[in-house]
């Protein structure tokens, strides 16, 4: 029994002891929460960004595919003054755009963690309308596929939609290229996004700090709508909002014979989109044609024989200075037309380059008829002028001093 009741005492010192081990421990437990904390909390005052030299080192490490960013990188050099070129503006466009796996961009993140303001501070952040290295990709594709441009040879197989990961990107720089590619052809409508849209975004900034990005061209035509994204390379639909850009609608320039209602004639306004329009412009061309034919004929059958008589009347002066000038200036019409008539086959349209070969058959029915070249419309308006005569229309008298030779170009075209 009084072991009995001596163990009640050992018993209530054990459970003391022990709730005295818990409440310690608890205690542990309570202060080494803010021990364990110390470290997390105080990183705040310690994240630094990754330095300019880390970022340098990051792109020049062989990497696959060279990134956007590497390649504006490139355009700053050294500076961190102008705008988008500062380390944490570079490495907002590439951590947050393309996101490439590096140190650098995990201790960016770490930063803007710690420090959000700083991080999205004024100066800080990516060029606005900034993409990933897979749109840029996947524009020169789009571009590649309408028309095979140079600089297509310089990305084989690029992107061809927007999910393509930044490992199974094609080995070029794309944004380099892309941007080259809309230097060359800044109507193209892959251009309005994100290029002109980059450019247009604050432009003394980057008119003048990124000639190389944004010449004059990127300026051109409306202002790129805000609103506007870059549209997939699939989806024709979705690239309607790009298209409604009014004048932005420049059909593809095509140095390949092609029939399309949609193509841009001789001016940049003059774009015919429907059939109505195109059907218009080919009988302009034609009655263009036409006319040229006609104003071939009264430049040999009547210009040419008057100026030439009068000339050889002329005494040297003045007057006989504005005879030659005269005939100058009738050449060079001549010319103009001829290489205005030039310039329609050049779009490659098969039907106005049809209409402009229909315009010669029938400007030439109509209107040469003679025997001779003189005699074209001699004959048509029934002077008899003789097969293979030079008699001016006007100088009877002076027949046989008129020149016989031919002083006008032969039309350049067709
Ligand atoms: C690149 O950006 C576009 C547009 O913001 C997005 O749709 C696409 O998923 C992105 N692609 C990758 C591989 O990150």
């Amino acid at each position: 029994m009084p072991v009995n009741h001596s163990s009640p005492p050992p018993g209530r010192a054990l459970l003391l002891f022990r709730t005295a081990v818990a409440a310690l421990a608890l205690l542990a437990v309570l202060s080494s929460a803010p021990v364990h904390a110390r470290p997390q909390s105080a990183s705040p005052s310690t994240a630094t960004a990754p330095s300019r030299d880390a970022l340098t080192s990051f792109c020049s490490a062989t990497t696959s595919t060279p990134l956007g960013t590497c390649s504006l990188l490139a355009q700053c050099g050294t500076s961190t003054t102008k705008p988008y070129c500062s380390t944490l503006s570079l490495l907002d466009a590439l951590c947050n755009y393309d996101n490439p796996t590096t140190d650098v961009c995990t201790q960016y993140q770490a930063y803007c963690t710690a420090k959000p303001s700083e991080c999205r501070a004024d100066g800080n952040t990516a060029w606005p309308a900034w993409t990933n290295s897979t749109v840029y990709q996947n524009q020169i594709y789009r571009m590649c596929k309408v028309h095979n441009m140079e600089g297509c040879d310089k990305c084989t197989n690029p992107a061809s939609s927007l999910s393509v990961p930044l490992a199974q990107l094609a080995s070029c720089d794309s944004f380099a290229v892309y941007v080259a590619m809309c230097k060359a052809m800044p109507d193209m409508t892959m251009c309005n996004v994100p290029w002109k849209k980059m450019c247009q975004a604050n432009p003394t900034a980057t008119k003048d700090n990124f000639p190389q990005i944004c010449p004059t061209s990127a300026f051109d035509g409306s202002a790129v709508p805000a609103t506007s994204t870059p549209s997939t390379s699939t989806g024709s639909s979705s690239s309607t909002s790009l298209d409604e850009g009014g004048d932005l609608d420049i059909p593809p320039m095509r140095m390949y014979f092609h029939q399309d209602t949609h193509d841009l004639l001789l001016f940049r306004s003059w774009v015919t989109r429907t059939a109505g329009s195109y059907a218009a412009a080919s009988v302009g061309v034609f009655l263009v044609t036409v006319a040229y034919y006609a104003l071939q004929a009264v430049v040999r059958g009547v210009v040419t024989p008057r100026l030439a008589a009068s000339l050889a009347a002329a005494t040297p002066g003045i007057k006989r200075e504005m005879l030659v000038a005269a005939r100058a200036l009738v050449a060079t019409t001549e010319i103009a037309f001829s290489f205005l008539l030039m310039l329609v086959v050049m779009t490659f349209n098969w039907g106005w380059c049809a209409m402009v070969l229909l315009g010669a058959f029938v400007g030439n029915y109509v209107f040469n008829r003679g025997s001779g070249r003189k005699a074209a419309l001699q004959e048509m308006m029934g002077v008899d002028g003789g097969a293979g005569s030079d008699a001016p229309l006007n100088g009877a008298g002076q027949a046989g001093q008129a020149p016989a030779k031919e002083p006008f170009a032969q039309p350049l075209c067709c």
